[in-house]
C-alpha cells in the first residue's frame, strides 16, 4: 500500500510540516512501502562537509524487484510499457509488466554470460528501442553499473566518459532512426573504442538491420546471444547505498562529471516524486517524452513509473517527424493520460500551424508537466490553453542530474500553481535562497542563490573516481548547504520561479553544457588561439551558444573557418553543442589579471550593447569597441 501521496493541500501542508521536524520517520514511513530483502538499521547519516550521506544504511534490496517482481502478482498482465517507433506506419510493441520481467531477465542473463559481474560498469548507447529499457534495469538486476551515454554524443565524448567509468562493456544497435534520418550508431561506437582499453565485449541490437563491422572476439548480436539463455534471472542483493548508475553531466569545467546515485534513497525518492508530482492514478497512460540518455529518462520514464505500477510509454521518433502533429497523434492514439515534456519542443511546435494541435482531441489528457529549463509565459499559456484546454495543470518541475528526482514543483491539482513558476517544493526537500555572502534570505519577494539545506534520498552521492569534485562543485560555495547552481527569486506568496545558472553552465534546449568545455573544443581547431563561449536568448532553445574566437591569422574565408569550427565541436562533442554563432576577433576583454570578462560578452550575446558597464579596468578596452561592431555587423554566422 502507498501512503505518501498527498491528495490535498492541508495533507501537503501536513506532510510539508512534518518531513521539517522529523525528517527521518517521514522517509522512513516512506520507504517502508518497498520490498526490502532486509531493513535498513539507520535511516539517515549524513555531513556536508565531506560529503557523506548515506540513506537507509544496512538496507538490502534490489531495485528491479520493486520495479517488475512485486507488481507481477496484483498487475502481471498490466501493460508495463508502450514503445511507439518513429515512423507511424511501422508496429508499436506491448509488454506486460510480465513480459517485461522476462525480457530483463534473458538480457540480465545475457550480460552474464558475456562476463558482467556484480560492480561492473557498463555503458549503454542505444536509440529509443524497448531493449534500451531492459539494458538499463538488466544492468540493475545484476547489480552492474550503468552509465547511460546520449547516443548524440560524439564517439570522443563517449570515449571519454567510457575512460572514466572504466566500463567493461558497451550495449549499442546497429543504427538509429531519427525523424526522416538514420545515423550509424555502431560506427561511433568503433570510433570511441580505439581509445578505450577497458572495453572487453560489445553487444549490438539490431534496429535498421544494417550489415556493420564487428569485431572478432570482442562484438556480439544481442539476437544470437538471447537464444538459449533463461527467462528467470535471480535479483542481485545489493546494498542501500551501493552504487546503482553513473550519469555524465557538464559542469563549470571542461570535463563532465560522472553523477553517482545509489539504490535505495534513488528509488524511494524516484516513485515517491513521481506519484505526488503528477498525481498518479492507476489507470494512467503516462508518457515522458524525454531520452532515457539523460536524467529525465532515468527517474522519469522508467523508473519512477515502472516503481508505481504504471504503464509508461517511450517513443523512438521526435516531436516534428512526419509532421509537427506527432506527439498529439501519440496521444489520442494511446489515450495519453499524463504528458511529460520539455519547454524547447513546446517552443519549437509554437511556431507550426496551430491546426497541427486543434486538429486531435486529446480528450485524454488530465496533467501537463515541463522539465528542464525555465518555461516562458507565452510557452506556458501555449501549452496550457492548446494542449490541455485549459482543463489541466501543468507542473513545472525543477530539479537537476544530482538532484535524481523532482524537487520543486506544484502537485498537480493539489498544491498552487502560477506560470513559469515551480512554486512549492516537495514535502521532504528543503530549499532556501541565499545572499552573495552566503546567509540565509528569509523574507519572501526576494532573489537570490538556490541551495538545499538538508540531504534527500536521491541526492548525489560523489563524482564518479572524484570525490572532492563533488566536494568542491556543490557543498563548498556555502557552507553546511548543496548549492544547486540555480538563481531563484521567491514572491511574496513563497512561490519559488527559477531563473536559470549562475554559474558557466548554459542550457541548450535542456542539455547543460559548460562553456569552458564548448571552449576546450573549439580550440582544438587548429587555426585557434582563444576562444570564449557565452549563452544568449533563443526563440527555441531558451539559450543558444555564441562563440567569440580568436584566430592564429586572419581566415582568407570566414565562412570556411565557421564551418570549421562547427565540425571540431560536432566532433568533440556532438551535434547537441554546434554553436549557434561564431565571432571572429582579434582579442577578447580581459582584466588585469587575465580574467575574460564574461559579462561584457554576455551582454553583447544578447544585443545589449547601451550599457556595457565599466570598462576602464580592462587590460585593452578598445577590443570591446571592435567586438560590438563586430556583432552588430555580418561579422558572426
Ligand atoms: C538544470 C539541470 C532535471 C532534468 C533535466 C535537466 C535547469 C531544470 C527546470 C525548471 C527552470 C530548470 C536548471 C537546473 N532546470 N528544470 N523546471 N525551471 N530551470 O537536468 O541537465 O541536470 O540540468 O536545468 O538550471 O540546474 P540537468
Amino acid at each position: 500500500m502507498t501512503n505518501f501521496q498527498v491528495k490535498t493541500y492541508d495533507e501537503y501542508q501536513q506532510a510539508y510540516q512534518r518531513s521539517l521536524e522529523d525528517p527521518e520517520s517521514f522517509w522512513s514511513d516512506i520507504a517502508s512501502t518497498f520490498t526490502w530483502r532486509k531493513k535498513w538499521n539507520t535511516t539517515l547519516e549524513w555531513n556536508f562537509e565531506e560529503p557523506d550521506v548515506k540513506w537507509f544504511k544496512g538496507g538490502k534490496l534490489n531495485i528491479t524487484e520493486n520495479c517488475l517482481d512485486r507488481h507481477l502478482k496484483t498487475r502481471g498482465n498490466k501493460l508495463a510499457l508502450i514503445w511507439e517507433p518513429n515512423d507511424p506506419k511501422e508496429r508499436f510493441v506491448r509488454y506486460t509488466y510480465r513480459e517485461l520481467h522476462e525480457k530483463v531477465c534473458q538480457f540480465a542473463n545475457v550480460l552474464k554470460k558475456n562476463g558482467v559481474q556484480k560492480g561492473d560498469r557498463v555503458c549503454i548507447y542505444m536509440p529509443m528501442i524497448p531493449e534500451l529499457a531492459f539494458a538499463v534495469l538488466a544492468c540493475a538486476r545484476i547489480g552492474a553499473i550503468h552509465s547511460v551515454i546520449f547516443a548524440g554524443f560524439s564517439a570522443v565524448s563517449m570515449a571519454d566518459r567510457i575512460n572514466d567509468a572504466g566500463a567493461k562493456m558497451v550495449l549499442t544497435s546497429d543504427g538509429l532512426n531519427r525523424g526522416a534520418k538514420q545515423i550509424p550508431v555502431k560506427r561511433v561506437v568503433d570510433e570511441a573504442l580505439e581509445t578505450c582499453p577497458t572495453i572487453e565485449k560489445v553487444i549490438v541490437v539490431e534496429r535498421l538491420g544494417w550489415a556493420v563491422n564487428m569485431v572478432e572476439g570482442r562484438d556480439v548480436w544481442y539476437h544470437d546471444e538471447v537464444k538459449d539463455v533463461s527467462k528467470e534471472c535471480p535479483a542481485e542483493i545489493m546494498d542501500a547505498e551501493d552504487m546503482l548508475f553513473i550519469l555524465y553531466t557538464s559542469g563549470s569545467t571542461g570535463k563532465p562529471k560522472g553523477v553517482v546515485h545509489t539504490c535505495g534513497g534513488y528509488m524511494v525518492y524516484a516513485e515517491y516524486s513521481f506519484r505526488n508530482v503528477f498525481q498518479y492514478e492507476e489507470s494512467d497512460i503516462y508518457w515522458c517524452t524525454a531520452d532515457i540518455g539523460w536524467i529525465t529518462g532515468h527517474t522519469y520514464l522508467l523508473y519512477g513509473p515502472l516503481l508505481a505500477g504504471a504503464t509508461t510509454l517511450m517513443f523512438e521518433g521526435v516531436p516534428t517527424y512526419p509532421d509537427m502533429g506527432r506527439f498529439w497523434q501519440v496521444c489520442d492514439k494511446f489515450g495519453v493520460t499524463i504528458f511529460y515534456t520539455a519547454p524547447t519542443a513546446i517552443r519549437s511546435l509554437m511556431g507550426g500551424d496551430i491546426d497541427d494541435v486543434l486538429s486531435y482531441s486529446l480528450d485524454s489528457l488530465r496533467v501537463l508537466g515541463s522539465v528542464g529549463e525555465p518555461i516562458n509565459e507565452e510557452a506556458w499559456h501555449w501549452y496550457h490553453t492548446h494542449v490541455g484546454k485549459e482543463r489541466c495543470p501543468v507542473v513545472d518541475t525543477w530539479w537537476q542530474t544530482e538532484t535524481g528526482g523532482i524537487m520543486i514543483s506544484t502537485l498537480a491539482n493539489v498544491t498552487p500553481m502560477k506560470p513559469s513558476h515551480a512554486t512549492l517544493p516537495l514535502p521532504g526537500v528543503h530549499p532556501i535562497l541565499v545572499d552573495s555572502d552566503g546567509k540565509e534570505i528569509t523574507e519572501n519577494g526576494v532573489e537570490g542563490h538556490l541551495c538545499i539545506k538538508h540531504p534527500w534520498p536521491s541526492m548525489i552521492r560523489t563524482t564518479y573516481g572524484d570525490h572532492e569534485r563533488c566536494r568542491l562543485s556543490y557543498f563548498s560555495t556555502y557552507k553546511g548547504l548543496y548549492f544547486t547552481g540555480d538563481g531563484a527569486k521567491r514572491d511574496e506568496n513563497g512561490l519559488y520561479r527559477i531563473i536559470g545558472r549562475v554559474d558557466d553552465v548554459i542550457n541548450v534546449s535542456g542539455h547543460r553544457f559548460g562553456t569552458a568545455e564548448i571552449e576546450e573544443a573549439i580550440n582544438h581547431n587548429n587555426h585557434v588561439i582563444e576562444s570564449a563561449v557565452v549563452g544568449f536568448p533563443h526563440d527555441v532553445k531558451g539559450q543558444g551558444i555564441y562563440a567569440f574566437v580568436i584566430c592564429k591569422d586572419k581566415p582568407e574565408n570566414e565562412e570556411w573557418l565557421r564551418a570549421e569550427i562547427i565540425e571540431t565541436v560536432v566532433e568533440k562533442i556532438g551535434k547537441i553543442a554546434r554553436p549557434d554563432k561564431i565571432q571572429i576577433v582579434s582579442g577578447l576583454p580581459k582584466t588585469r589579471s587575465g580574467k575574460i570578462m564574461r559579462r561584457i560578452l554576455r551582454k553583447v550575446a544578447e544585443g545589449d550593447v547601451s550599457n556595457l558597464g565599466d570598462t576602464s579596468t580592462l587590460l585593452d578596452p578598445a577590443v570591446v569597441d571592435e567586438i560590438v561592431e563586430g556583432s552588430l555587423s555580418k561579422a558572426k554566422v
